[in-house]
């Protein structure tokens, strides 16, 4: 990939945060319903999910933690406001980033979270064992090499320190119509997801064990997809102004999305990994 493909990838990475934040609101991944909270909203149910993953990566007060592709800040204030923990966040996404800063200000954490610009690929600025923890929520989906992103995070932690990630799956194999329509799916959300058996392998090769994988697509997709489909199609015209998306897509997106989150054959993965202690 050339220096003006990457830049033109990253344009698209804002272009595609931003269309979230109008749709989703402050976090930038899907929500968690149990069942009794069937009419909670999205922003509840954005931060449900935010508390299992903090559940899930069990760090203690005055450990530190990675946030890889923080998106615009809210998941690690969340997780400092209830482990206070440090952490050190980044994005490859100027606005992201930006925006994260100033929520940061805001919150008045400065000395709990920093945020800095950077590329998953890439994460030789941060010393090798020197995390107790790690989390990429929903960011692994756009790296253009996952195996290598997560060797870079792996080389990050120090000895028994968790990283939990999150990512779309393909449950089972697809073909012909089905194949079509997600091989679409994946150029217009600029994403691509693993089979969810091919997880352990993957985990594995980066010199992480898994510690537990689960599969939670029927509690975050119905609900979060219908919202994304009526956020894209009630903020049509603000996407268009804002975002500068033509209008004559966003209604593209929203079938997209009622169709990708009903597909028996996909599904939502939680992954809780370490690194070996010897
Ligand atoms: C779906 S958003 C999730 C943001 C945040 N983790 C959250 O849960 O609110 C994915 C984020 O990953 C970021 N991202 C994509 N590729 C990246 C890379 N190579 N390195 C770092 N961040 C990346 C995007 O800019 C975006 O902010």
């Amino acid at each position: 990939m050339t220096a003006q493909d990457y830049d033109a990838l990253i344009k698209q990475y804002e272009q595609l945060t931003d269309i979230s934040q109008v749709i989703l609101g402050d976090n930038l991944h899907v929500g968690y319903w149990e069942g009794a909270d069937g009419d909670d909203s999205m922003q509840n149910a954005t931060d449900r999910l935010t508390d299992l993953l903090i559940s899930k990566l069990d760090v203690t007060p005055g450990q530190r933690v990675l946030d890889v592709g923080c998106g615009t800040g809210r998941p690690a204030v969340r997780l400092v406001r209830t482990r206070q923990v440090r952490v050190e966040a980044m994005d490859l996404g100027k606005h992201q980033v930006e925006q994260a800063i100033a929520r940061v200000r805001e919150e008045g954490l400065e000395d709990s979270i920093t945020v800095r610009h950077g590329d998953a690929m890439d994460l030789e600025d941060y010393p090798g064992a020197s995390f107790d923890a790690a989390w990429a929520i929903e960011s692994l989906p756009h790296v253009p090499d996952r195996a290598h992103a997560l060797r870079e995070i792996a080389k990050a932690l120090r000895p028994g320190g968790r990283l939990v990630f999150t990512i779309c799956v393909e449950l089972v194999p697809t073909t012909g119509d089905k194949r079509a329509f997600l091989d679409n799916y994946y150029r217009t959300f600029n994403a691509s997801y693993p089979a969810f058996d091919s997880l352990p392998g993957l985990i594995e090769q980066a010199g992480l064990e898994v510690v537990e994988l689960l599969e939670i697509g029927r509690h975050v997709f119905d609900k979060t997809m219908a919202a994304v489909a009526k956020g894209f199609r009630e903020s049509a015209d603000e996407l268009e102004r804002s975002v500068g998306l033509p209008t004559e897509r966003t209604e593209l997106m929203a079938e997209s999305a009622l169709r990708f989150g009903s597909m028996a054959e996909t599904g939502y993965a939680v992954a809780v990994a370490r690194r070996p202690v010897a």
